[in-house]
């Protein structure tokens, strides 16, 4: 399948050479001055990067930019738009509106890239088209959303987020790399790292949950786990990252819902996952479908070329979402596709995802001279740019013999395992009749009750956007029961399904319960219909009759066990009262059965930490734990009984509901339990002035002012992790800070009864804060600090920062 590359057939004339390597070093030098170095308004917000991955464009090649430039000035302005162009093959996820057949326009070189093709064979054939057909033979990149795995699912992001293993989830990545890449995609719309804070959007399941700090680790580790060491190598595939940005802050949850972030709450929460990802070379980002403060985000100058471009010195290529462009239309902003495309494309949007806008418009408004045509060239050089990256020009075609052999090896299949038993969060244990916790389960039970819709259900494992995972590779719980068990112990009855349900249903599962020595009850949600995109829901319960079901199970008295699964925290509140042990399981992937049963019968102990606050009540979200104080907080309050019953009423509080969640950001049982010493911190003083000097470093991740250690000790009886969480708070800053930010996290293992020290090196990241002029600052401060096992928990340290 090797092949020279076709743009440099015709090298042109030493003159032409001089020319174009002029340009070249025009372009450089202005790049080179679009890329702010340490100005004062944008330092770099936390980073905790070693290393750049492969970075797009961080080094620019200059014989790549040579084989550019010579590219380009063969391109006729339809070529070149044909560049941006993007459309999707098959399954729509979205209205359409372009056209549906791409044969003659790819043959015409007026398509840049496809997407949805899951297949070597396709995407061979649409290549061909391209290599052998179009005039310049320039190749197609084939995308698809990768958003947890190829054909090894693996936990869905909220899911691998509740890991809290940033090198666990780059593993997961890069598999999920090698399969898609082994059937010529060489481009994921992934990662999400949408700042998810409310329960409601459906959405939340795919990303990293409510906090920047971890969003902008789990950022990096996919970036890292899908680019490899080098784009060029054929495993590698481009990361895509969106929604840019605040998508997830769609107003009351509802997908696609206008959004309202002030500037300083977009870069003190929502921006970081992004800068991370950028920093750690994303080669790709995609604009979102909201309108953030009144201008769609995929038409929005400021988020895409004055902090993108600009502060960031991002040199990839921006993407719109789904038909975002001809979205511009009934979001107000145009009232005609040639206004929506020029305003998209101004504002820096390059790739127009499946509107067609750019195709039908774009050379009609360079012609007019509403749209400069050097702004085509330089969103053309980024389109060929990443080609060449990724070596398509020398190997446009997948391996159609490699292809099979790639898929669910054996080392990605446990990586799925280990990743699911690690996305675990055990919310309840509480003692059973004998005294002890409930879980782990004996395996000398006699007879075991397996009961609920998601009990032996394949394809809702897989979670929503599973790529090319199939039913028949993911093992059910059930038949992970099974096979540990046996068929004569598992008593298996599915009580209703996940909407609807039959009063006989239940009363089976009933009868089979009253026989059964524990119950096993597999209850939640409908994972392609129920989460994900499109998935928006007012109401956080179980759907259908599963409440009813749940409850008349626990009216049997057998010991039950509630494995949860969904695509978000649920509000049970009667579940988390009366329920012994419930395990939020998410949608685990090829290996849910398995992954379940070690955990159940304790040969893998839990060890996943909650990433979003879980509701007690709808009517909390947004919820989230680093929220601000406000000038009336609860303080000591009892907020479980109504105002009126005290004096506690003009204070910010529901007077129907506490404030707290069911279970706080940051928490999880596990089988042992710990104890955490008081933070011991190197220094109660600290100067601001040095401190801003750190984040001039570049380097600063070695550059640490302050330790801060805790004593862990496992006061359980069996070896277990802990996930031991940093904590910060400021206090007196020009900007109101939230009552607590994730600044830190570690792992820790100890044997039963063993202690550590766990030591934290914090950076001058930690005590920065967006000011009252939008700068990235260290200021004078009172400073509260925690070493913790959640965000609601353990005792502080204080400190000063001085001027
Ligand atoms: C989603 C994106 C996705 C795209 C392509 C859109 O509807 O918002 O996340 O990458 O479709 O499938």
């Amino acid at each position: 399948m090797l092949r020279t590359d076709p743009g440099l057939t015709f090298v042109g004339t030493i003159g032409v050479l001089e020319n174009v390597l002029t340009t070249f070093i025009r372009f450089l030098l202005i790049s080179s001055l679009l890329v702010p170095g340490q100005s004062t308004t944008a330092q770099e917000p936390p980073d905790d990067a070693e290393s750049e991955s492969a970075a797009l464009g961080s080094n620019l090649d200059a014989v790549v930019e040579q084989k550019i430039e010579v590219l380009l000035r063969k391109m006729t302005l339809e070529e070149k738009v044909g560049q941006l162009v993007q459309y999707s093959v098959g399954q729509p996820a979205g209205p359409v509106t372009g056209p549906t057949e791409y044969r003659d326009l790819i043959v015409k070189g007026e398509v840049g890239a496809l997407f949805n093709i899951t297949t070597a064979r396709d995407s061979n054939a649409y290549q061909r088209l391209a290599i052998e057909n179009s005039r310049l033979k320039i190749p197609l990149i084939f995308g698809l959303d990768v958003i947890h795995g190829f054909r090894t699912g693996f936990p869905i992001p909220l899911g691998l987020a509740s890991t809290w293993d940033p090198e666990l989830v780059q593993r997961a990545a890069r598999v999920a790399a090698r399969e898609a890449s082994a059937t010529g995609i060489r481009w994921v719309f992934s990662p999400m790292v949408d700042i998810a804070r409310d329960a409601r959007w459906g959405r939340m399941a795919e990303g990293a949950g409510e906090d920047p700090y971890l969003g902008s680790a789990m950022a990096r580790a996919y970036v890292r786990g899908y680019q490899g060491e080098r784009l060029s190598d054929l495993d590698s595939v481009a990361a895509c990252v969106k929604h840019f940005v605040g998508y997830g802050a769609a107003e009351a949850g509802r997908d696609y819902n206008s959004v309202e972030i002030s500037e300083h709450t977009l870069r003190e929460f929502y921006l970081p996952p992004f800068h991370a990802a950028v920093k750690a070379g994303a080669a790709t980002i995609m604009t979102a479908f909201d309108s953030l403060n009144g201008i769609p985000t995929s038409a929005n100058p400021f988020t895409i070329k004055d902090i993108l471009r600009k502060e960031w010195g991002f040199r990839g290529l921006v993407d719109s979402d789904w038909t975002s462009i001809a979205e511009l239309i009934p979001h107000g902003i145009a009232n005609d596709p040639a206004t929506a495309a020029r305003k998209a494309f101004l504002a820096g949007v390059e790739m127009d995802m499946v509107s067609s806008f750019y195709h039908d418009n774009l050379a009609n408004l360079v012609r007019s001279s509403q749209v400069p045509e050097s702004d085509v060239d330089r969103a053309v050089r980024d389109v060929l740019r990443l080609k060449f990256s990724l070596g398509l020009f020398e190997h446009p075609y997948a391996d159609e013999k490699k292809e099979a052999g790639a898929m669910l090896q054996p080392e990605s299949v446990s990586l799925a395992q280990e990743a699911a038993e690690r996305s675990f969060v055990l919310l309840n244990n509480s003692p059973a009749s004998n005294g002890s916790p409930l879980l782990p389960l004996s395996p000398d039970l006699k007879q075991v009750a397996l009961l609920g819709p998601l009990a032996d259900d394949s394809a809702n494992m897989l979670g929503s956007w599973s790529a090319q995972g199939r039913p028949q590779d993911v093992v059910t719980l059930r038949a992970a029961l099974v096979a540990k068990l046996g068929a004569d112990r598992v008593r298996y009855a599915k009580g209703s399904e996940i909407t609807k349900g039959s009063d006989e249903q239940m009363a089976e599962a009933v009868k089979t319960a009253k026989e059964s020595d524990a119950v096993i009850l597999a209850l939640g949600e409908d994972a392609p219909n129920m989460t994900g995109e499109a998935a928006s829901r007012a109401h956080l319960g179980l759907p259908g009759r599963q409440e009813q079901l749940l409850e008349a199970i626990v009216a049997t008295g057998k010991p039950v066990v509630l494995v949860l699964f969904s695509g978000r925290p649920l509000t049970l509140p009667w579940a988390f009262e009366h329920v012994s042990a419930v395990l939020a399981a998410w949608f685990p992937g090829v290996q849910a059965g398995p992954a379940l049963v070690r955990t159940l019968f304790g040969d893998s102990n839990p060890t996943g930490k909650l990433v979003v606050s879980w509701p007690r009540a709808v009517g909390q979200e947004p919820l989230y734990y680093n929220e601000l104080n406000t000038g009336r907080p609860p303080g000591k309050a009892d907020l479980t009984r109504p105002p009126w019953e005290g004096t506690d009423k003009y204070i910010s509080r529901y007077i129907d509901e506490p404030n707290s969640p069911q279970f706080p950001f940051g928490y999880g049982l596990t089988y042992s339990s710990f104890r955490f010493g008081p933070p011991q911190i190197s220094s109660t003083s600290l100067s601001a002035g040095t401190l801003n000097r750190g984040l001039l470093d570049e380097n600063r991740s070695s550059n640490s002012p302050l330790t801060v250690s805790a004593d862990i000790t496992n006061t359980g009886t069996r070896a277990g992790e802990e996930t031991v969480q940093l904590y910060v708070r400021l206090e007196g800053t020009s900007t109101a800070q939230p009552v607590r930010a994730l600044k830190g996290f570690q792992h820790i293992k100890l044997a039963a009864g063993e202690t550590q020290r766990v030591s934290f090196r914090v950076g001058p990241d930690a005590f920065a804060l967006w000011d009252d002029h939008n700068k990235y600052v260290v200021e004078p401060a009172r400073v509260k600090i925690w070493v913790s096992p959640d965000s609601a928990h353990g005792s502080e340290a204080t400190l000063e920062i001085t001027k």
